[in-house]
């Protein structure tokens, strides 16, 4: 069975795993190695999803994680980036449990939280050419707006990521 809970620290470390195994699963092949270790440094070290499961509010609302057995099979989080308006900020599964229903799951409790605090709109941004992620937000109704450079980028990078949007 799978559950779908808003994190502890308890799960810190399972987090910490499941995004990194996660996003080099997603990313290798479109992204070069070097940048993927910096984001993967960067966001998905213990010593800060510590703090992000402990310290949450409007604009961070934690990490939600499915469960099985003790092990984190998925994790996601998000929060609210105007006054009716939600933003998903991770959502990754274990790369061997993709498409069983479970991300669908993690994106509602999200939604719900937002729903909660006010929101009736939902954005999302995702790489280009991520075709592990694009196809699900595009499957849960969420339409392409505009393109952007990736948040991450250093000089001399190009990286490009895509506005999604859906209403809620
Ligand atoms: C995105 C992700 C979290 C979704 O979780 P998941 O458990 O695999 O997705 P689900 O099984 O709940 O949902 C799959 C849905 O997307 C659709 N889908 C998934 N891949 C698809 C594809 N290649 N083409 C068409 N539809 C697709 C399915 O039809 C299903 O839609 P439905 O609920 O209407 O039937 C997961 O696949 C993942 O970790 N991807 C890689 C990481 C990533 O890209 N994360 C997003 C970064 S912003």
């Amino acid at each position: 069975m799978v559950d779908i809970i808003k994190a502890s620290k308890d799960h810190v470390k399972r987090i910490a795993r499941v995004c990194t195994e996660g996003y080099w699963s997603t990313y290798s092949g479109l992204l070069p190695a070097e940048y993927i270790e910096r984001i993967v440094k960067e966001f998905y070290n213990q010593q800060r999803i510590l703090k992000e499961v402990t310290h949450t509010d409007r604009n961070w609302g934690g990490y939600f994680v499915a469960l099985e057995d003790e092990e984190v099979i998925g994790a996601g989080g998000g929060g609210m980036i105007g006054d009716t308006s939600g933003e998903i900020f991770v959502l990754y599964m274990d790369p061997k449990r993709r498409n069983e229903g479970i991300g669908t799951r993690l994106l509602a409790a999200i939604t719900e939280q937002q729903k909660n605090w006010g929101a009736t709109e939902q954005w999302v941004s995702v790489q280009k050419g991520n075709q592990k992620g694009i196809p699900f937000y595009e499957a849960k109704g969420f339409s392409f707006q505009y393109e952007k450079p990736g948040y991450a980028n250093k000089e001399g990078e190009d990286f490009v990521s895509l506005r999604y949007h859906r209403y809620i």
